[in-house]
């Protein structure tokens, strides 16, 4: 099959296994130029497949030497349409670390459900005995609650007020106006139970119930605040107010597990593009001056980036944990004072149209084709590719 990308919405329906192979390839490659990590070695990643979650399962392998068993839902290709992006990302990625002699398993399933805990559980029990790092890094957009059958759906809208801000719009390369409605307060609850902590402490509880957590084993889950100008539609909305249930879980997570001398963070990771990220408003406009302005400054990370320094020198160098506070900010680069400055600086001249936006826009479309294994130079687009890539391990 040829395979072009082709583009709905905030999402591209289609994905490029060699591409996304070669996506994959450039990450390990990455992390093996780095310094070991004296890390983790058995972890359960769960939202393992794409973004910060697949990148934190790298580290893990080729960083700190790691097991791991990736638990995602993605789809395999059929009927003439490809796998999902996730799906030939796990591929690539088991083949490489079989092939370097480290263990990778994969469940693919709706993570919320008991169901696929248990299995979890099984295979750990079975195969790894007990797991010393938990990442949680799912980002949904709907989840059906394992015990009431409540199917809840996240939205990404402002709480209290309606917001208006500019935005890019994709399809006329324009900045436009854009005004997003206040969120019910039945969305805002729907919106936490999604993204909230509550599956986070599922999986924590039935882990520890089962046996299969380490002594001293780490869970981490992932959140985002962002400056001023995103707080309406991100802290300040539906999403933040998860992300303040996320945080709040970690503490009672902590308090759960404390007997094992177990510890749970959040860590505040910087804003970059991912298919989670592309699908709210207003943020893909900051995302593009944020990276012309640490690109400059020769800060910008991607999300290899990030999880390779959130796990070498944050999470397993100890004397750099917060004392006491559970929360990482590995954001740090993002809010700098002067990143931030010039941010808001081009902010305000967008606004008024001083600025050309269209570079920009055009770096902020490679990185989002990207995703989906589209525009790398060394991968031939014009070649007949075979679709249906299995995940050798997968269950
Ligand atoms: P992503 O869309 O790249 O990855 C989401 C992962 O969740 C995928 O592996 C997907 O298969 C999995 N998933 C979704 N629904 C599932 C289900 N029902 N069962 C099993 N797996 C499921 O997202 P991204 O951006 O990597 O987000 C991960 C976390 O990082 C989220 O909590 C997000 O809020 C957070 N974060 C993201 C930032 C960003 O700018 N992208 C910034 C800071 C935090």
């Amino acid at each position: 099959m040829i395979i072009k990308p082709k583009f709905r919405g905030f999402i591209c329906t289609t994905s490029h296994p060699v591409g996304c192979a070669h996506s994959v390839q450039e990450q390990i490659n990455y992390v093996k130029q780095q310094k070991p990590i004296q890390g983790p070695k058995k972890v359960l990643v769960i939202g393992a497949s794409t973004g910060y979650g697949l990148a934190s399962r790298i580290v893990a392998t080729f960083g700190s030497g790691a097991s791991t068993l990736g638990v995602f839902l993605e789809k395999p290709a059929s009927n003439g349409n490809t796998a999902t992006a996730g799906w030939y990302n796990t591929a690539a990625f088991e083949t490489a670390a079989t092939e370097a002699g480290y263990y990778a398993k994969s469940i693919n399933g709706d993570a919320f459900s008991d169901q696929v805990k248990e299995k979890t559980i099984a295979l750990i029990k079975e195969e790894l005995g007990q797991v010393d790092l938990v990442v949680y890094s799912i980002a949904a957009p709907r989840r059906t609650h394992p015990v009431s059958g409540e199917m809840f759906t996240s939205v990404i809208k402002p709480i209290g007020d309606s917001f208006t801000s500019k935005t890019v719009d994709m399809n006329s390369n324009e900045i436009v106006d854009v005004t997003l409605e206040p969120a019910s307060e039945q969305e805002i609850r729907s919106t936490v139970a999604v993204m909230g902590g509550e599956d986070w402490e599922r999986w924590m509880h039935l882990l520890k119930e089962a046996g299969v957590l380490a002594p001293g084993a780490t869970t981490i889950s992932y959140s985002y605040i962002g400056p001023k100008i995103t707080y309406p539609i991100y802290k300040e909305g539906t999403i933040g107010r998860a992300k303040d249930h996320l945080y709040a879980t970690s503490k009672e997570i902590n308090k759960q597990i404390q007997d094992i001398n177990g510890k749970a963070f959040v860590a505040v990771n910087k804003a970059l593009v991912t298919q989670a990220s592309a699908a709210i408003p207003v943020v893909p406009l900051y995302l593009m001056l944020l990276a012309r302005v640490m690109g400059k400054k020769g800060l910008d990370e991607n999300c290899i980036e990030q999880m390779y320094r959130l796990l070498a020198s944050r999470l397993y160098d100890t004397e750099k944990l917060p004392n006491g506070e559970h929360l990482i900010r590995i954001d740090d680069y993002e809010m700098q004072d002067d990143v931030q400055a010039e941010v808001s600086a081009l902010w305000e001249k967008v606004c008024i149209g001083e600025i050309d936006i269209i570079p920009d826009l055009e770096k902020y479309r490679e990185e989002f084709f990207k995703l989906f294994g589209f525009g790398f130079d060394d991968v031939d687009y014009e070649e007949d590719v075979r679709e249906d890539v299995p995940i050798v391990s997968i269950k």
